[in-house]
């Protein structure tokens, strides 16, 4: 058959945030995450890429059952509240996902089952009587090795003793595979730091985990043993498998790229390729961790009363520029630092005094849209970084434009042409470059790209990003004018 009659088909890419826990309101460390898997989905849909793009909430367990109790309410009630508020903070940062999974979602509890019977049928699960110092907060089993002063090091909370007899999961069957699937990179655990620490871990002793519990009742019942939950995390993993197997979203399967902060790489890079080869599906291509940030060098915590909610920055500083701001810290996939000083200092210097009055100045003299063309220098190295995730070097390169162009309009003063038509000449060139940087923001900030669009097709200005009060927490006021 000749490849002219061969359907075209967009190439899938299928991409995935982790699920968040529902015991608090999201903060920036959720937003962060999620605004970066939302600038690749963007960036490869405008690619022509057919993306599946999945992020939502983890609902079962001790923990939210705790923090259910703790605020006087019935768990699913609880959890369709918490949910409400990610979805609500979504929107408000303009996320365009393909779906919202909860773990309470029928099909979900449906697609878990089959998959753990799958898993018991193959003989992969057996029964054992098990001790172990279990920390809610991480709903997870520490070894004492990793006890400081007999804590929690991460929650700084006493580990609960646990003796149950539970569901036990086969890990060490597949651990030699997996341990070679990582050197070789066939799953890609990317930076090269976090794949370091994955290939550390085999020489630590991992062991088979459990995968239910006897004493948690707010979980989905083990199929065969109804007197036993299944573990929260089993379950939290298989979101992306329940995603996958919506009939007409089977053809996403394996996931493209699973976005991580650094607390859960051993869940992901180990636990859940086992269970997936244990069931025989195919596996994931590629594991993407980043870093964490503080706040003042403080961790976010409740307790410190420095968690900052990503619904306040959108307040104060609009959507598009939250994005910015919060990928224009540090770079992906490193620790860093965040403040309300920073953000607000990076807000004026890049965004108000650095993009805006750009376009501000340069929309005056009506250069329009049709006599000019989009530069496309530099569009190589921007796809690979997009590639790669380095969002903090694109924008970095973005802003490069952003001052060689008010370096160009100071050298030529346009103003100071009397010709209007050879003032609009002198600056063809430096309204191409905006256009091809509106073009590369687009993903990040996909509404400012739109509007300079608007603005050079139309010849109506329009103030893109207004002065903020420097009052912690203030919605804008009065937006001064933006000056030449
Ligand atoms: N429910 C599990 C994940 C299950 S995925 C199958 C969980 N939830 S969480 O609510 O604690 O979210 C953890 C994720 O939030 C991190 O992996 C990271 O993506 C993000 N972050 C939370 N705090 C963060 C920072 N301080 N900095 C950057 N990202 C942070 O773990």
């Amino acid at each position: 058959m000749s490849n002219l009659n061969a359907v075209w088909q967009a190439k899938k890419f299928y991409i995935t945030t982790p699920i968040y826990y529902v015991n608090a309101k999201p903060h920036i460390g959720h937003a962060y995450t999620t605004v970066a898997a939302d600038i690749l989905s963007r960036y490869y849909k405008s690619m022509r890429r057919d993306v599946f793009f999945l992020t939502g909430t983890d609902e079962h367990g001790a923990k939210i059952a705790e923090a259910a109790e703790a605020a006087g309410r019935d768990p699913q009630n609880f959890c369709d509240t918490i949910a409400g508020c990610f979805q609500k903070t979504w929107k408000n940062l303009g996320i365009d996902y393909s779906r919202f999974i909860r773990t309470t979602d029928e099909d979900h509890k449906r697609a878990v089952e089959i998959f753990l019977n799958k898993l018991k049928e193959k003989d992969f699960l057996y029964e054992k009587d098990y001790t172990g110092l279990y920390c809610v907060a991480c709903e997870k089993f520490l070894t004492e090795k990793e006890l400081v002063g007999g804590k929690c090091p991460d929650h700084k909370r006493l580990p609960e003793a646990i003796t149950e007899q539970n569901w036990f999961f086969k890990l060490t069957d597949f651990l030699d595979e997996i341990k070679n699937k990582i050197e070789t990179d066939e799953i890609l655990i990317a930076p090269e730091g976090a794949k370091r620490e994955v290939l550390g871990l085999f020489g630590q002793g991992l062991e088979d985990f459990s995968i239910s519990r006897q004493k948690v009742k707010w979980g989905i019942p083990v199929p065969w043993d109804k007197t036993q939950t299944i573990y929260v995390w089993v379950e939290a993993l298989l979101n992306y498998w329940t995603a996958g197997q919506e009939k007409e979203k089977a053809k996403f399967w394996p996931p493209d790229l699973h976005l991580i902060g650094k607390d859960i790489l051993k869940f992901h890079a180990i636990f859940w390729p086992a269970m997936l080869l244990a069931y025989g599906a195919e596996l994931p291509n590629k594991i993407f961790v980043h870093g964490y940030f503080t706040i003042d060098n403080q961790k976010m915590s409740k307790t410190l009363g420095n968690v900052i909610d990503p619904n306040n920055l959108v307040k104060k500083y609009g959507a598009d520029a939250t994005r910015y701001l919060l990928m224009a810290q540090f770079p992906f996939g490193q620790d860093g630092d965040i403040s309300e000083e920073k953000l607000e200092a990076i807000y004026n210097a890049d965004l108000a005094n650095g993009l805006g009055n750009l376009v501000a100045r340069v929309a005056k003299f009506r250069v329009k849209n049709q006599e000019l063309r989009i530069k496309n220098q530099g569009l190589e190295k921007y796809d690979n970084l997009m590639k790669d995730l380095q969002f903090y070097e694109v924008l970095k390169m973005i802003l490069d434009k952003v001052k060689n162009c008010n370096n160009l309009i100071e050298q030529r003063k346009p103003w100071e042409i009397k010709e209007e038509e050879k003032q609009r000449k002198s600056l063809r060139d430096v309204v191409s470059e905006i256009l091809a940087i509106a073009k590369m923001l687009k993903p990040f900030m996909p509404e400012t790209a739109n509007k300079i669009l608007y603005i050079f097709k139309t010849g109506k200005s329009e103030i893109l990003f207004p002065r903020v009060s420097s009052l912690r927490g203030a919605t804008p006021k009065g937006a001064t004018k933006q000056s030449h």
